[in-house]
């Protein structure tokens, strides 16, 4: 959700109808709360907590510390570039644990840390967090969090995928969610982002399942709880008309979710958006025909589409949780 949405009633009586559970695009991120030096913003990620609390929605809180340098506020990297480790490390405690305090008992899961590896290598990113403190940026995030909000679920959000090109990633993730393991670092669950393509021959779907099973099963067998956080099915270069774009859309979503919903330890899925015209893909990555992109649910019109209809099919063809009556 955005808080851009709030007024646009037919869009919100949507989300009610169809989400038990909702987060926040932007409105709880560093770049917003922290946006201006020496005080806190909390007023866009409230406005969206309020509309949760009045109808009656589980909350997830997105995100404490984005590790991308594109995304920590300018001034907060101006002002501790230069500065002792110690400093920076007392500002990220205190935000961290004042940000989820503030939020307290209406969020009951957060994205604490996002995005953190590099695709490109599997190590560490690049960033001010990470220059200065390694991975103890890591360690103090997820620690102010759960003395902050100990009865919230902490989870590690990324984007690594089951596309051949994201291998690095996969492994580069492993390593950390193992080193989190290994060093008693207090993380319970991964966030599968799950920004996945249409496009590509559904014949090589076999060949992706299995090396993306082989990842989701080490991560399961290292004790985490699976997240589906960010769900949304790009058809950036599929071609052909509206329909065939859609059910290809449709088709890829339906294989990825039986998949993952196939893992007893997944507990929430999570689409990035409902309606296409709001989704991020419209203005990140437009279609080389300049068409709309259609990978949501929910078409400009507010009409339901096979994305729709398989997400359902999915989700009832699901083995039972543990949390189901
Ligand atoms: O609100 C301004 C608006 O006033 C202005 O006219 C417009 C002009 O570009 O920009 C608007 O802000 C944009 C904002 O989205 C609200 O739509 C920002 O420029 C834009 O950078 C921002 O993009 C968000 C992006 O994260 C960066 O924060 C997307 O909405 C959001 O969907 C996207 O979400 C990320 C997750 O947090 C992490 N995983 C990947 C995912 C997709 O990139």
């Amino acid at each position: 959700m955005l808080t851009g949405m709030l007024a646009d009633r037919r869009m919100m009586a949507l989300v009610d109808r169809e989400c038990a559970v909702v987060v926040p695009e932007n409105e709880m991120k560093q770049y917003v709360v922290a946006a201006h030096a020496d005080t806190l913003d909390f007023v866009p990620g409230d406005a969206l907590a309020d509309w949760a609390t009045r109808h009656g929605k589980k909350l997830r809180g997105h995100t404490l510390l984005w590790n991308r340098a594109e995304y920590i506020p300018r001034w907060l990297s101006e002002r501790y570039a230069d500065a002792p480790a110690a400093a920076l490390a007392t500002w990220l405690t205190g935000y961290v644990g004042a940000t989820a305090a503030h939020f307290g008992a209406r969020i009951h899961s957060w994205d604490v840390v996002n995005e953190t590896v590099d695709p490109a290598t599997g190590a560490l990113r690049d960033t001010m967090f990470n220059r200065k403190l390694g991975f103890d940026a890591l360690r103090l995030a997820f620690t102010a969090a759960r003395e902050r909000a100990p009865h919230a679920q902490h989870v590690y959000n990324d984007y690594m995928s089951w596309d051949a090109g994201s291998a690095k990633h996969r492994a580069g993730v492993l390593k950390l969610l193992e080193r989190f393991r290994a060093e008693a670092v207090p993380v319970d669950a991964l966030g599968i982002q799950s920004h996945i393509g249409a496009e590509g021959d559904m014949t090589t779907m076999s060949e992706r399942e299995r090396e993306w099973r082989g990842f989701v099963d080490l991560v399961v067998a290292m004790g985490y709880r699976l997240l589906i956080t960010e769900f949304d099915v790009s058809d950036h270069s599929v071609g052909g008309t509206v329909s065939t774009r859609d059910a290809q859309v449709a088709a890829v979503g339906k294989a990825y979710l039986d998949m993952m919903l196939s893992y007893r330890q997944l507990e929430h899925l999570l689409c990035w958006g409902l309606v296409d015209r709001y989704s991020w893909l419209q203005n990140f990555s437009p279609r080389p025909d300049q068409q709309p992109l259609r990978p949501l649910p929910y078409d400009a019109g507010y009409g339901a589409k096979p994305l729709r209809a398989a997400i359902a099919e999915a989700l009832k063809g699901a083995p039972r949780r543990a949390s189901q009556s």
